[in-house]
């Protein structure tokens, strides 16, 4: 290989390099710590908040943790008073899920649950577990029990 040719390569392997990175960030969701109150987590509403100069916007979805929980929980803002919490813990064989748009993503196998906990696509064979949530004074709490 010549230099040119070295050069080139690189060049192709460092944009692959920082478009990855770049992807991965986009993709990447951090995770918010709330507080557990008897058996139901707390989370405000204004969690889902974006403020844009004057313009209010909301989160799809946020990912809340807590030490105590074996795995975080995705919660999903379809509309004021529709949401959703999903333990993100794979029905297959319990690995950690990731969360890809609207969609819950296994990267151990490659299962695939909707925003509702719905299993899309195995191996896993079952849906998501599931919390009840009511919404009180703007805080949304999520039952664990
Ligand atoms: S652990 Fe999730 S698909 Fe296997």
């Amino acid at each position: 290989m010549d230099r040119k040719q070295f050069l080139k390569a690189c060049g192709f392997g460092c944009l692959a390099a920082i478009s990855g990175t770049t992807i991965l960030n986009g993709c990447s969701s951090s995770q918010i710590s709330r507080e557990i109150k008897e058996s139901d987590l707390l989370v405000p509403i204004s969690d889902f908040i974006v403020q844009k100069g004057a313009k209010t916007q909301f989160k799809k979805y946020i990912v809340i943790q807590n030490d105590i929980l074996k795995a975080p929980i995705c919660v999903f803002r379809f509309s004021e008073n529709d949401y959703s919490a999903i333990f993100m813990l794979c029905t297959h064989q319990g690995a950690e899920l990731q969360v890809f748009g609207d969609k819950l993503q296994c990267p151990a196998h490659g299962s695939e649950f909707n925003s509702r906990g719905d299993l899309e696509s195995g191996p896993a064979s079952s849906a998501l577990r599931k919390f009840p949530v009511s919404i009180e004074n703007n805080i949304l709490k999520i039952s664990l029990k």
